[in-house]
């Protein structure tokens, strides 16, 4: 409940002052008031003074905001393919579900600059968001240039991460391409983000599928096998190892990828993973579905099985994430730029990659995650707000509660019962994958910067309300050797560039 004292009354503090909640944070729980004044949180305490705006949050769960960090918004496809949600659409979808800060991906086109990339994704972000965001960069043509000159100067410009990908024609990068990028990222300290499944395998497989008839969304997840996973996974860390540089496996489907990551923290890799509700809560079974319906559920990697769910569960429980994303790819199903291109039902190869989710990732998982006991409400924090913005270099600005930081904050009912529907989504998405999934609490309040832009009822905010955020270095992409060095000739080539790293990272 909100309520606005008049102006003038002058013996307030704060813009605003969140009272009588239970305030979260990854590592507390708190009883306590949060005072804001110019969009920061300035006070946590009992009994703050008056405010201009008083939110009570009795009954309450006060938590940072959360921070999507892999989702894909306005994304340029290749010809005849269209995302459904853009900035705009997609920014409010994700304040209605309790985020605050996306980072979408800013993504090369092959024989295009980096940076006109970057400059083309800025247009399409200007003045359209409603929550805060910053940019990935996918990089898909690592050309001399890009490698010496763009990449190391976006890093330094706020650009601190970057994707790449093992599989899709238009984007796969060969292992020696791969180590070039990953040396990149290691002298200039950015993090990169791989899409681990072997591309040749798929493609085998999809033929022979192919020849055989099968070409139903189904078999989609026929042909990504977890085996396809699992190698280039074991690659992208050998990759890694050699390169001495920590990585994020991105969208971890199961247990084979997940042994491995385990196998590379038991040998002391700095390694990093992430996954995303599709593999807690869908499965393989779902793209099989009746007709061409599957067709809403086809993502790489694709679902499994609910075997695969409960050891996802458990690496969620036991620390193997770091993090919990959407990998929001919001196409239509009914749309012929979207999942039935050119008004089609097409063999499955042909199908977009891709499912929404930027509001319901953070009521799914607190649902089945939080009021289930299979996570504590720091864990639920820290995976789906603290970590993130930590991985790239976004934190303590973001990602969590405490003074000085933004006041990007969700404040959920608890209890709140909520059957999903497509019709009550904010995105521009014609289907979501969880329809009829009945789950309990519900972010009821979202500010970002201290505004309040949902109101579980309303959207309040607006496009253009969103600010665009530079991402500093992040201290996580260290690499764990950064004074010895694993690969010891290769730190003796790079003197000036590891001392000053050392410098700046003591
Ligand atoms: O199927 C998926 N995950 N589509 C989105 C693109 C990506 O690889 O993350
Ligand atoms: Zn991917
Ligand atoms: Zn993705």
């Amino acid at each position: 409940m909100t309520r606005n004292l008049p102006r003038g009354f002058d013996v307030q503090r704060f813009d605003t002052v969140i009272r009588h909640g239970t305030v979260a944070t990854a590592s507390d729980v708190m009883q306590c008031d949060v005072g804001i004044t110019g969009g920061r949180i300035v006070a946590l305490g009992q009994n703050l003074a008056p405010a201009q705006r008083e939110i009570d949050a009795r009954g309450r769960l006060v938590l940072p905001g959360g921070v999507d960090a892999h989702c894909h918004l306005d994304q340029p496809m290749p010809e005849g393919l269209k995302m459904a949600d853009d900035f705009r659409s997609g920014t409010r979808s994700a304040a209605c579900g309790g985020t605050t800060t996306v980072i979408p991906f800013a993504a090369q086109t092959r024989g295009e600059s980096l940076r006109a990339a970057v400059d083309d994704y800025h247009r399409r972000a200007d003045g359209q968001a409603m929550v805060d965001y910053a940019f990935h960069l996918i990089v898909t043509d690592p050309s001399e240039a890009v490698l010496r000159e763009e990449l190391p100067a976006l890093i330094a410009e706020g650009y601190t991460s970057f994707k790449i990908y093992m599989t899709y024609d238009d984007m796969r990068l060969d292992d020696g391409q791969i180590l070039r990028l990953l040396s990149v990222a290691r002298e200039h300290g950015a993090l990169a983000m791989i899409h681990a499944e072997n591309a040749d395998c798929i493609a085998w497989l999809t033929d022979k599928l192919e020849a055989q008839g099968h070409t139903a969304p189904g078999y989609h997840a026929t042909s990504r096998p977890m085996a396809i996973e699992r190698e280039a996974t074991h690659r992208a860390i050998t990759l890694s190892e050699l390169s001495d540089v920590p990585i994020l496996i991105v969208h971890v489907s199961g247990r084979d990828a997940i042994e491995q990551i385990r196998w590379a923290h038991g040998r002391g890799m700095r390694l990093y993973a992430e996954t995303c509700p599709q593999y807690l809560f869908l499965t393989a079974d779902d793209l099989g579905v009746d007709g061409y319906h599957g067709a809403k559920c086809v993502c790489s990697p694709p679902p499994r099985d609910r075997a695969n769910q409960r050891v996802v569960w458990d690496g969620l429980a036991d620390g193997l994430f770091t993090i919990v994303s959407s990998d929001h790819a919001p196409f239509s199903y009914d749309d012929p730029q979207g999942k039935k291109p050119g008004g089609q039902e097409v063999p499955f190869r042909y199908i977009p990659n891709g499912i929404p989710g930027l509001e319901t990732r953070l009521p799914l998982l607190f649902s089945e995650g939080v009021r289930r006991g299979r996570l504590t409400l720091n864990q639920f924090v820290a995976l789906t707000a603290t970590n993130p913005a930590k991985l790239y270099g976004l934190h303590p600005r973001k990602g969590t509660i405490a003074i000085g930081a933004d006041a990007d904050i969700a404040i959920w009912d608890p209890d709140r019962q909520v059957t999903i529907r497509n019709e009550m989504l904010h995105h521009a998405v014609d289907y979501t994958p969880y329809e009829g999934m009945q789950i309990t609490g519900w972010p009821v309040t979202t500010l970002v910067r201290g505004q309040v832009v949902w109101d579980g009822g309303e959207v309040q905010g607006r496009a253009g309300d969103g600010r665009f955020q530079a991402c500093g270095r992040p201290d996580m992409a260290r690499p764990k050797s950064v004074h010895e060095g694993t690969v010891g000739r290769y730190v003796l080539e790079q003197p000036d560039a590891l001392a000053q790293l050392a410098r700046e990272r003591p």
